[in-house]
């Protein structure tokens, strides 16, 4: 007897919550440039491969089931911009409070789209003790445990890695990230550099309640303090590790705990320890706010001048948009990368 019709249903319905994270495709391979004197490749998926001299850069992103597609997109367009792309080390690190099987789920799924990525996928040590400094802010997504993951790279990564480039899931690079990875960080302490925006208004990111206050506000005196986006960094972990800098950051965020002197998420400690103490990036490395503002996620353009990365920070993700029909004209770009559509002209360099 063949199933009734209700059953069938009821079947999909299983097979459906089963299959949580959808199929991406493989991405093409890239080889490393015979022109650009690249290292030797490394070797897929090996942890100790993380030590290696012939890591030539760094990369550390977040891994987990939301916010997926990006990061996969953003894999693949460093990969297709890099003269040594053989040579990049990624670092994901994924919520530790997801499952096992999520877990593997997530690195299976970089697995077979990157067959010879090397990689590693690090458990969020520090989620249950990041997760009870949060306080809520203006936006849910930005209260994630992971969002904070970037204070905890020092602590996550291993000790031989020095200089990362942590990057969010909503970019992509159309550039090559040794340029970005290659900026100096001059003087014994710069641990962070970053595009810089002087223009921004610096007063509107704490609340009128921190600026009344002289024991507060102090913090920033004597220095050129500038917002920077903290979504594209470079950052010397030696250095961070040397000064404590995530002590800091957990005093600020422990501080907001009992005052408000903030609105939005990782961003405002990270200002609060770095602003005017990092070391400047050119603009083009951070084309940031495609995802409109925080609250309704309306379109916005390039800033003036070059392009290297463009960033869809604010509510609106360009996957969202392109799914609901909506997608707003530099959503084409992310397109390219899209595992999860059929290749669109991404074909190895
Ligand atoms: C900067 O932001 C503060 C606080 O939101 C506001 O009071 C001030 O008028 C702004 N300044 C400028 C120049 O826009």
């Amino acid at each position: 007897m063949s199933p009734s019709p209700p059953l069938l249903l009821l079947l999909c319905a299983v097979g459906a919550t089963a299959a949580a994270v959808p199929r991406y495709r493989e991405a093409p391979h890239f080889t490393n440039s015979a022109a650009a004197q690249c290292p030797p490749p490394l070797p897929p998926s090996n942890a100790d491969a993380a030590c290696s001299p012939h890591a030539a850069v760094h990369v550390a992103m977040t891994l987990d089931a939301s916010y997926l597609r990006g990061t996969m997109a953003a894999v693949l367009s460093v990969l297709r911009h890099a003269s040594c792309p053989e040579s990049i080390y990624f670092h994901f690190i994924a919520s530790a409070t997801a499952t096992k099987a999520t877990a593997e789920e997530l690195r299976a799924t970089v697995r077979a789209s990157f067959p010879s990525l090397a990689f590693r996928v690090y458990p969020f040590a520090d989620e249950a003790r990041v997760a009870g400094l949060i306080s809520t802010s203006i936006r849910g997504a930005l209260d994630r445990p992971l969002n904070y993951a970037r204070s905890y790279l020092a602590s996550t990564l291993p000790p031989c890695v020095r200089r990362v480039v942590y990057l969010d899931s909503d970019i992509v690079l159309t550039d090559d990230i040794a340029s970005l990875a290659a900026t100096p960080l001059p003087g014994e302490e710069t641990a962070v550099a970053a595009p810089e925006y002087c223009g921004a208004n610096f007063t509107a990111y704490f609340t009128p309640g921190f600026w009344a206050s002289p024991a507060l506000s102090s913090t920033f005196a004597g220095r050129r303090a500038c917002y920077f986006n903290t979504g594209v960094m470079v950052l010397d972990l030696a250095r961070w590790r040397r000064a404590g800098y995530t002590a800091q950051i957990e005093e600020w965020m422990e501080l907001q705990k009992r005052v408000r002197i903030y609105e939005l998420g990782s961003l405002p400690p990270f200002l609060l320890v770095f602003a005017g103490r990092i070391a400047s990036v050119d603009h083009r490395w951070n084309q940031h706010g495609l995802g409109g503002d925080n609250y309704r996620g309306l379109c916005r353009g390039l800033h003036a001048g070059a392009v290297s990365l463009l960033h869809w920070s604010g509510k609106g993700k360009p996957w969202d948009r392109l799914d609901a029909g909506r997608p707003c004209p530099l959503d084409a770009v992310w397109a390219k990368y899209d595992l999860l559509r059929p290749a669109a002209g991404i074909e190895s360099s």
